[in-house]
């Protein structure tokens, strides 16, 4: 494969995996993804910044086939679909070392077993000239590992921040466009980056420092259009939240669906906007992007053996596990005869910090009794909603 310059000197090594269907065993690609590496050629020394993942070794070790000297591979982060082929690269270059921080470099030889005599160790703001080029290296933990950090190439005034800005999208297009990126970028996001919106507030303003002219994550598109990436992670890491209910739900008998259907009807007509997911058979990525801006979830669940539905007790533990800043939390279950449902999901959601601000048990199918418990749910969670400014703090 040919490497393409995207500057002078320096080239993009972008590997399409375009069939993957998971990432993390978790999360659906319905388009595939990259693991994009990045080589820069200064008068002094080569540099690799990260490889791709060891599934597709071959196709990464064809852009090297004529490089006859790295002297340096920048391992970022140590997650195996940047670091896994670093190894690899070691073995071709026996000259080459590994730069990183302390506790990358830790990860590396308990993960790869890379050994201390082939790494370099770097720190927060160092900088380091290449010949012609200057890189600074720049910590920006917890997006979304402890050790992960970006470097930036003050000439061409290029970013190279790893995860952070990536998107979960396979394409020969060198360049994202906000139509192309939005959803793969929004997906990527809600399963990496969403449970450390805190973080990604503190390395946003850590790289503002910089004028960037072009960002190039790890994973999707090169960005040159660089405020519509750092825009959208303002908007969903600490911009106001959506007037928008996500109903995360599953239904045996239609009574669950019943309820689910009144709730809605109600919300829309108080101004609402709703996104309703069946977790019967919903994309699990489509429900993390759900959560990343929505106001208010709610689960609604039959009860199956004195419990929720597995797969309401999955969405919930998946709510848990992503930390989205949703504000109010409900839940609304039928049931036969009796169960716990709700100790069980408020127990699998006792790590939120949304409020749980109703619940809503129905036995059998609804009747107007408790088509009005739904309506009074769906007022309270429209109030909720009009305390815009407060809700968001
Ligand atoms: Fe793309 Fe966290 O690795």
């Amino acid at each position: 494969m040919k490497m393409v310059e995207i500057s002078n000197g320096v080239y993009s090594l972008r590997v399409n995996h375009f069939n993957r269907k998971l990432f993390d065993a978790l999360i659906p690609l319905p388009d595939g993804t990259s693991y994009n590496a990045y080589l820069l050629m200064g008068t002094k020394h080569t540099v690799l910044l990260d490889t791709a993942d060891p599934e597709k070794k071959d196709l990464f070790l064809d852009y090297l086939k004529d490089i006859n000297k790295i002297d340096f591979v920048v391992a970022h982060h140590a997650e195996q679909d940047h670091s896994g082929l670093i190894p690899v690269v070691l073995d071709k270059y026996p000259q080459c070392k590994v730069l990183t921080n302390e506790k990358c470099a830790d990860l590396l030889k308990t993960h790869l077993h890379i050994k201390d005599d082939r790494i370099v160790l770097i720190k927060d703001g160092e900088k380091m000239d290449i010949g012609g080029k200057t890189l600074e290296f720049v910590f920006i933990p917890w997006v979304h590992w402890p050790e992960t950090f970006a470097t930036y190439l003050h000439e061409d005034r290029i970013l190279f921040p790893c995860d952070f800005f990536g998107s979960h999208l396979a394409t020969d297009e060198v360049y994202s466009t906000p139509e192309m990126v939005y959803e793969p970028m929004k997906r990527y996001y809600a399963e990496i980056m969403m449970p450390f919106s805190a973080n990604i507030k503190s390395n946003l303003e850590k790289i503002s420092k910089f004028e960037i002219k072009t960002i190039c994550p790890s994973h999707g598109p090169i960005h040159n259009n660089v405020n519509f990436p750092i825009d959208c992670y303002k908007k969903w890491s600490f911009g106001e939240l959506e007037n928008k209910v996500s109903v995360l739900y599953v239904s045996m008998h239609n009574s669950t669906y019943m309820m689910v259907d009144r709730l809605i009807s109600k919300l829309n007509d108080y101004g609402v906007m709703v996104e309703k997911l069946n977790l019967e058979d919903a994309d699990l990525g489509r429900v993390a992007m759900s959560l990343v801006d929505s106001k208010t979830v709610v689960i609604a669940t039959p009860t199956v053996l004195g419990g929720p539905h597995p797969k309401a007790i999955y969405a919930a533990y998946l709510f848990s596990l992503l930390r989205p800043r949703t504000k109010n939390l409900a839940v609304m279950f039928s049931y036969g005869w009796g169960g716990k449902t709700v100790e069980f999901l408020s127990g699998v959601l006792s790590n939120s910090k949304a409020e749980l601000i109703g619940q809503v048990g129905i036995k059998g199918m609804p009747n107007d009794d408790a088509y009005k418990l739904i309506d009074t749910l769906a007022r309270e969670i429209s109030e909720k909603h009009l305390k815009v400014g407060a809700a968001n703090k």
